[in-house]
């Protein structure tokens, strides 16, 4: 993605804001570094500089709407892996595998509220009622795709749905708030808003169709972990709705242990035929909703880095 060197240097702002020690206390200082040592891509952080780069808008405000985001994302990432029972994270060990389930929640909370403490210190009423509604529909969705666990019957509309909320939702208000903090008008506000949003949902339809290209080195994620958890996604439903023998074989496999040779039939079930053009498809119509936002954007300082975005999204292969 190519950025401009000020952004580079806000984003590179942010890592040292989060990095920022708060507390002495020995047991949170080693698990938050622990997290915080490893570089996320911080797309949602970047979001939410761009949306906020506007000449009302103060850059130390920014830098921290930017962290607060940031900050937010990390800790439904660690209960998300404690959710998932997952192991790694971003090619690392989890906090949960590291440590235990406990110290995850605990730490995701020491996150979540450090998060809230620099939102209530941003004193804008919009931007809180916002975030803290994000927050609440982001764990919505968590709890509901936990409940869907091993229901053959989810719709396609209700696993739209769960990609809005789980993850559509943090982005769209990432970018609603970096807009509102900006402060030039509704409309804007609108457009952004929208972009995240379309531009979220659509990232994690890439997520998970990246789960079956099974190219874990790069992603930081083991092989077939959505399939593995037993986790309907959209490439997968697509699959389930072809012929009976490819139906039974993906199902008699979801939720399991399964040897190599399975893996790669899974994948290539997934990722061949008519599976795979749906779910590209799927995720083209929310790339193109964001596009037609963006381009009501042209006279606005991040015009460029907003497609260079909207590129990185629809082609990242980690
Ligand atoms: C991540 O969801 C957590 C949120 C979006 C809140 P997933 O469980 O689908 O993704 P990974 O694979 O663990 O990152
Ligand atoms: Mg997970
Ligand atoms: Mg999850």
């Amino acid at each position: 993605m190519k950025l401009s060197k000020n952004t580079i240097k806000e984003l590179s702002l942010v890592s040292s804001q989060i990095k920022r020690e708060l507390t002495n206390i020995k047991i949170i200082k080693e698990i938050y570094d622990y997290i915080f040592k490893i570089d996320g891509k911080k797309t949602r952080a970047l979001l939410s500089l761009l949306a906020s780069n506007n000449k009302n808008s103060s850059k130390k405000s920014r830098i921290n709407l930017a962290t607060i985001i940031e900050l937010l994302h990390t800790a439904t990432l660690i209960h998300d892996d404690v959710v998932d029972d997952s192991y790694s994270r971003r090619g690392k060990k989890s906090v949960n595998y590291l440590w235990t389930n406990g110290h995850s929640v605990l730490m995701g909370d020491f996150i979540y509220s450090k998060a809230f403490k620099l939102m209530v210190d941003l004193n804008d009423n919009k931007i809180l009622k916002e975030l803290s509604s994000a927050t609440n529909d982001i764990a919505t969705g968590e709890l509901v795709q936990l409940d869907s666990f091993g229901q053959l019957k989810i719709t396609e509309a209700e696993l739209k749905k769960i990609n809005y909320l789980k993850t559509g939702r943090l982005f769209e208000a990432a970018s609603k708030t970096g807009a509102i903090l900006g402060a030039s008008n509704m409309n804007e506000v609108k457009t952004f808003a929208s972009i995240g949003k379309n531009i979220g949902i659509a990232f994690q339809i890439k997520d998970d169709l990246l789960d079956y290209e099974c190219n874990n080195k790069k992603i930081g994620k083991p092989k077939l972990k959505d399939f593995k958890e037993g986790k309907i996604t959209l490439p997968l439903f697509y699959a389930l709705q072809s012929n009976a023998g490819k139906r039974n074989f993906l199902l008699s496999k979801l939720g399991k242990k399964i040897s190599k040779k399975d893996e790669k039939e899974v994948s290539k079930y997934i990722l061949s035929g008519e599976s795979l053009l749906v779910t590209k498809k799927t995720m083209q119509g929310y790339i193109n909703l964001a596009a037609k936002n963006i381009a009501r954007l042209k006279t606005h300082p991040s015009y460029d880095e907003m497609l260079e975005l909207l590129e990185f999204i629809q082609g990242r292969e980690k």
